[in-house]
């Protein structure tokens, strides 16, 4: 790099290590408002386990735990610097915040995509549930090489947040810091528990979305090979099932369908994100055919079959669905 010119008051931003990337510095204050919200969401789903009555943009019923979700998530991310718009899974379109994403109004270049719940039909239940989002330096719909982070909340036993970007994917404990929050909410603590988080070499769990009976004859001679080798793990939120793959490596599908040949995830906010993760985490993810990553979409609500996990298994996926 050719010595900063004293008179050029740029080259002291190029020698400045502290000037951050705005990717990063948006990134970093995305993920600060995900944690930030996490432990009111938790706090909140208790008594917002009902039907909200409404049906979101992809024709499924809202819970109140939904919308909750949605509306506190979107409050503390269309308010940050950088970010030009949101998109949900429980919103119609993209909202501008503070000017569209690539326009010359005053929002930012990033667009932040979230599935505010997810698996959120555990709730009844009581089971795992999380929280999705995807940083993409593009206005949506955008494909996943768009994407400059992505992670998500698992609310499990405990509330981890795994956060993945170009250095890798790390895991992290976040708590509720009641002590810490001052009068704008409740404070978090963020703990890394485990700073480079990579998909284990040998394979132990499966869990494939769907009914047996609605898969494509390929799949299920594929499965019927899984289901002898791997052991089943299915809980109903793909973040739960996808975070039992990081962990002990193997698959997670919600394949194409006879009659949903799209399968059911939606692609800007939960397979793009999560095809991110696992990539990061040295892992693979299909729509059957192709990268996830490279699936151009039409919509932000398109849906898109998810195949992700330890690469050889995709591999044998694909081969499988030729
Ligand atoms: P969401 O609650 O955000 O609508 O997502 C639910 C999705 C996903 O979390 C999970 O993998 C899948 O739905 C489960 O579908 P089935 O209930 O058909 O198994
Ligand atoms: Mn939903
Ligand atoms: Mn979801
Ligand atoms: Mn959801």
């Amino acid at each position: 790099m050719s010595d900063p010119d004293p008179g050029d008051d740029r080259a002291d931003d190029d020698a400045d290590p502290g000037g951050a990337d705005p990717a990063d510095s948006t990134v970093e204050a995305v993920f600060d408002a995900v944690a930030a919200t996490a432990p009111e969401i938790r706090a909140a789903l208790p008594g917002r386990r009902v039907e909200s009555g409404t049906d979101n943009p992809s024709g499924e019923s809202v819970l109140a735990g939904d919308l909750y979700a949605d509306e506190l998530l979107g409050e503390a991310i269309t308010a940050i610097d950088g970010v030009g718009s949101f998109v949900s899974e429980e919103r119609e379109a993209a909202v501008d915040a503070g000017g569209a994403v690539g326009s010359d109004g005053d929002g930012g270049p990033y667009a932040v995509a979230i599935d505010p719940l997810d698996g959120s039909s555990n709730l009844r239940s009581n089971n795992a549930m999380g929280t999705v989002v995807g940083v993409y330096d593009a206005p949506l719909p955008a494909t996943g090489r768009d994407l400059v982070a992505a992670g998500y909340v698992l609310y499990g036993p405990i509330t981890t947040m795994v956060v993945a970007d170009e250095s890798g994917v790390r895991e992290e404990v976040v708590e509720a810091d009641p002590g810490g929050g001052g009068d704008d909410g409740p404070a978090v603590s963020r703990s890394v528990v485990e700073a480079d988080l990579t998909l284990p070499d040998h394979p132990l769990v499966y869990g494939f979305g769907g009914r047996v009976p609605d898969w494509p004859d390929d799949f299920t001679a594929y499965a019927r090979e899984i289901e002898d080798e791997l052991k089943l793990r299915y809980g109903g939120a793909m973040v739960g099932d996808v975070n039992q793959v990081l962990t002990y490596g193997g698959i997670f599908a919600y394949p194409a369908l006879v009659d949903a040949p799209e399968g059911k995830l939606r692609l800007s906010f939960e397979a793009n994100p999560i095809a991110y993760v696992v990539e990061r985490a040295g892992g693979a993810a299909t729509d059957g055919e192709i990268d996830i990553l490279d699936v151009e979409p039409e919509g932000v609500h398109d849906r898109v079959p998810l195949y992700v996990g330890n690469e050889e298994l995709i591999e044998r996926l694909q081969a499988a669905l030729d």
